[in-house]
């Protein structure tokens, strides 16, 4: 982006802010940054002209930051070795102790032969006393990287793991203060969930059960950050100060066990400098190159570069990708010993950033992830979201949607909005990207006052689709910012065409939306009215009374829950691929277009009254329209 353009997006819309972010923090757009950030006049994202003091005032650590740091930390402090089995457990532990201090034990496995165990040590320096102790195989043809990312032979298997150390290895009955085996999974077993939330007594306790059962657990956490810290261990040779920084759901609390690991990788931030909060006080600069003019070309450059480390050397690195096309530069790959999935950006602060925010509005109730999970996997079984890009919601924008809603609940919002948090935002909370985003909202939650809402997570989730099943995509579209905002009706005006407008909270002149299409709007819309439909019968029902009918359907019919012999009701229904199916079956596009979306919602047992049939796989109306006739 030119600095031009930068300085028109500035000026039109008065947010310090940039399309084009990483490729154009160099050269070109540095003097303009330099004059950005130390401009007297500052505009704010809530609307209020507030002012950057030239000297910056001390970050004040969030509760973010400080489980960022923790998670970090244990990073730092562990290997992963892969094992024979679980039972290797005391004799890694016995083995590993005559050179360190063991604090912690992880065991997972994805297959017989893929085996690990994370080993979490006292300290940083154990870990080196480790790696100290470990070596190579002799053979000539492997790449000789030194990582924490090992495996243990077994006993007498040669030289590989040599000790350098004169200590004969204890015994494993020698083994004092063995720490138990912690394990933890990092795939989901669908069937295992749905007969958990089958059990369940209300549907307000499927969703909790749900979510509990799906998030992203301590182990997938741990290994997540592992898989970081090998990245930044590779380039640290060269960029001593070099982060990858895990952002996205890995961390923003709405992660899903198995969810893909996004990494933002800064080679070396300026912040010795930042916190010192005088930059003239160093006398010593490190002589440097510099970015040429035309950066973003040097951006891809350098990801590739990355892209072809991860490809050549990086151990469990493998299907290398190079995305260096895309409006943000990314290299994936798979590491095959975590199993994850990872995205790698470049200096994608406002993104992390981004995941804060998310992480906080999560934090502020503890209805907002459940719900937020409960959605995702609902729009994963109606197959509205995809694992291939494409026109189809995303995860992050579904979340937005979700967050948005619980803005704008009557009389009392779940959430308050974006711009009450940037109101509340003490000076220690003043953040800007290194593009120049401002980032700045309040980090302190306990400052901001509970939710006067009470409503059930059963009765939000139903408010939800009702929400969406009927707002007004032509005409206007999502604002974090605003949230339920002032009385010029809810959302905002629709600053373009595009079909689904959902804002970018920290950077407000882009649609995080944009890819969706006309016809996934559309089927976006339907799957709602469906949803709202699905639940607005559920609610007519006491939980009993659910469950009975889903007994009576259960048993005289074809109609398979998701697990085996689990009793499928309530948030079963709503999630149940082979529900989502009937219902594709029942409503086609075309007719639902048909039904006014401003209209109050149609009844389901009035648009399919004589559909009655006798079909093993007969749809929920049918089934609903007629329990509710013999209630009746
Ligand atoms: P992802 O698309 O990976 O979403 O974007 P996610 O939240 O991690 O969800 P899943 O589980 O992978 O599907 C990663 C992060 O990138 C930022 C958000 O912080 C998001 O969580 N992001 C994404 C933006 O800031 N803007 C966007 O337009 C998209
Ligand atoms: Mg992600």
């Amino acid at each position: 982006m030119s600095v031009f353009r930068a300085f028109c997006l500035r000026s039109r819309n008065g947010i310090l802010t940039h399309i084009q972010s990483q490729p154009s923090r160099i050269k070109v757009l540095q003097p303009l940054f330099y004059k950005l950030r130390n401009d007297v006049h500052f505009k704010h994202l809530a609307g209020s002209t507030s002012t950057i003091p030239q000297k910056a005032p001390k970050k004040t650590p969030s509760p973010y930051d400080s489980m960022i740091r923790k998670k970090r930390d244990e990073a730092e402090r562990s290997i992963l070795v892969q094992v024979q089995s679980a039972m290797s457990h005391p004799e890694l532990y016995s083995y590993i102790s005559q050179f360190a201090s063991v604090e912690q034990m992880y065991h997972y496995s994805f297959s017989d032969d893929m085996q690990f165990i994370v080993v979490e040590l006292s300290s940083a320096e154990d870990v080196e006393r480790i790696l100290d102790a470990s070596g190579h195989l002799s053979q000539g043809d492997l790449i000789p990287v030194r990582s924490p990312l090992l495996w243990f032979r077994a006993k007498g298997g040669g030289n590989s793991l040599k000790s350098k150390s004169k200590k004969k290895s204890k015994n494993i009955e020698n083994a004092e203060n063995l720490p138990p085996l912690k394990c933890g999974c990092i795939t989901l077993s669908e069937g295992d969930i749905m007969k958990s939330v089958s059990s369940c007594s209300s549907f307000s306790e499927q969703v909790q059960v749900l979510y509990k059962l799906s998030c992203l657990d301590e182990l997938g956490s741990r290994i997540r950050f592992l898989t970081a810290r090998q990245l930044e261990l590779a380039l640290q040779g060269i960029f001593p100060n070099a982060k990858a920084i895990p952002f996205g759901s890995s961390v923003n609390g709405f992660g899903r066990v198995g969810c893909d690991l996004d990494l933002s990788l800064h080679l070396d931030s300026c912040e010795s400098e930042e916190e010192d909060g005088n930059p003239t006080s160093l006398r010593l600069i490190f002589q440097t190159k510099m970015i040429p003019f035309n950066g973003r070309a040097q951006m891809q450059r350098q990801m590739e570069a990355v892209g072809d480390i991860l490809q050549l050397f990086l151990p469990g690195c493998t299907h290398v990708r190079r995305i260096l096309q895309a409006r943000v530069p990314i290299v994936k790959y798979h590491q095959d010993f975590t199993s994850l999935e990872c995205d790698v950006t470049m200096s994608n602060q406002t993104a992390v950033f981004m995941s804060e925010l998310l992480w906080i509005m999560g934090s502020l109730d503890a209805r907002v992830r459940p719900l937020v999970f409960t959605v995702r996997h609902w729009a994963k079984a109606v197959r509205l979201t995809s694992a291939t890009p494409g026109p189809f919601i995303t995860n992050f924008t579904l979340t937005l949607l979700v967050l948005h809603y619980l803005q704008c609940c009557k009389p009392h919002p779940v959430l308050p909005s974006l711009t009450t948090l940037i109101s509340m935002a003490a000076p220690g909370d003043r953040r800007v990207s290194d593009d120049g985003v401002n980032c700045t909202f309040l980090r302190d939650i306990s400052r901001v006052k509970p939710s006067e809402n009470t409503e059930s997570l059963h009765a939000l989730l139903f408010g939800f689709f009702q929400f969406y099943a009927s707002f007004n995509f032509e005409g206007r579209g999502l604002s974090l910012a605003k949230g339920h905002g002032d009385n010029s009706g809810v959302g905002i005006v629709k600053p373009d065409a595009s079909p689904l407008y959902v804002e970018n909270p920290l950077e407000r002149m882009l649609n995080v939306s944009k890819n969706v299409n006309g016809q996934e709007l559309e089927r976006l819309r339907i799957e709602m009215r469906s949803a709202a439909w699905l639940m607005e019968e559920m609610l007519a029902l006491s939980d009993d009374e659910a469950q009975e009918v889903h007994s009576t359907r259960t048993s005289h019919s074809a109609l398979k829950s998701a697990s085996d012999g689990a009793l499928s009701w309530g948030l079963m229904d709503l999630l149940s691929p082979s529900n989502a199916k009937v219902k594709d079956n029942r409503l086609s596009v075309g007719t639902a277009m048909k039904i006014n979306a401003k209209g109050r919602l149609v009844r389901v047992t009035d648009l399919f009254e004589d559909t009655e049939r006798d079909d093993s796989r007969a749809s929920h109306s049918v089934t609903r329209g007629a329990h509710k006739g013999r209630k009746r």
